[in-house]
């Protein structure tokens, strides 16, 4: 990773950068730290952040030791794929802290279908190609009088490094959907950090509901058949408080249709659907 590279990346066209119309005036300042390798690049972003850097730093490595995946798994993180962390101050109430893991899910995957990728999201925060994990996102966050202050949002996307049986990389994606402007490790970083951006920005600017909507357009898990303590439901939505909406099956409870809704880490959707 080269960080004159990476400079040049991020001044692309926005539309080569997969930025929606809507925004395609912005141009966000970030303030940039490429590092060999490191623990991981949340942790060190926070250290960065207590030492008074300021909003729209980030960290990107080319490797992590002890990366951290969602719920307190590992992230495996060797040479080849993208490990990177963005700080932004969010202005919200603090019931909203799940959604900035969606906002910030939709706005990557959305750039990278606006750049022709046929990515989705499987939900809450994985995104997906042909029910494969291309990545995951890892938000932590800090709260101040009952209000979202400081997040760390981190995002690992395989690029070019080695994946499980049920990981994919872009690079193969990108042998069956070739993009002329996403060929290089930056040019990813650079797509990914305004991916980032603009999904806060609709959740910030549109509000809670209309990032909702947008989201169930590219979530993969609608309609999908889950069993819950016996009973079957559907999959129907996302609530604006970011947990998955199940309607259970009214043969399975009288001639009621209940609805649930379960909070991330309460149920695994699974791969290979
Ligand atoms: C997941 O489990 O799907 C989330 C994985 C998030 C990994 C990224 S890599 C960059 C950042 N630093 C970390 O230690 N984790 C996140």
């Amino acid at each position: 990773m080269d960080l004159q590279a990476l400079h040049h990346a991020l001044l692309a066209p926005p539309a080569q950068l997969g930025v929606i119309a809507d925004l395609q005036a912005i141009r966000p300042q970030f303030h940039l730290h490429l590092q060999q390798t490191v623990p991981s690049t949340n942790t060190v972003l926070w250290d960065l952040i207590d030492q008074g850097a300021p909003v729209g730093t980030a960290v990107i490595a080319e490797q992590q030791d002890t990366g951290r995946g969602q719920w307190g798994r590992t992230w495996q993180s060797a040479l080849g794929g993208l490990y990177l962390s963005l700080y932004l101050e969010p202005d919200k109430p603090a019931i909203e802290s799940n959604t900035i893991t969606l906002a910030s899910a939709w706005g990557i995957t959305m750039a990278l279908q606006q750049l022709g990728l046929p990515i989705g999201i499987k939900w809450p925060n994985d995104l997906v190609f042909n029910g494969l994990k291309l990545g995951g996102i890892l938000t932590e966050t800090r709260f101040n009088q009952g209000k979202l202050s400081q997040t760390v949002i981190g995002v690992g996307l395989n690029w070019n490094n080695p994946v499980p049986e049920s990981g994919i990389t872009l690079r193969r994606v990108l042998q069956h959907h070739p993009i002329v402007s996403l060929s290089t490790l930056e040019q990813l970083a650079a797509i990914v950090l305004y991916g980032i951006i603009q999904g806060y920005w609709v959740w910030q600017q549109k509000g809670i509901t209309d990032l909702i909507e947008r989201y169930e357009q590219v979530l993969v898990n609608l309609g999908q058949v889950v069993k819950i303590d016996g009973h079957l439901g559907n999959v129907v939505g996302v609530s604006t408080t970011g947990s998955l909406r199940i309607r259970l099956d009214s043969d399975k409870l009288g001639d009621e249709i209940a609805e649930i809704c379960l909070k991330p880490g309460e149920i695994s959707l699974g791969y290979g659907m």
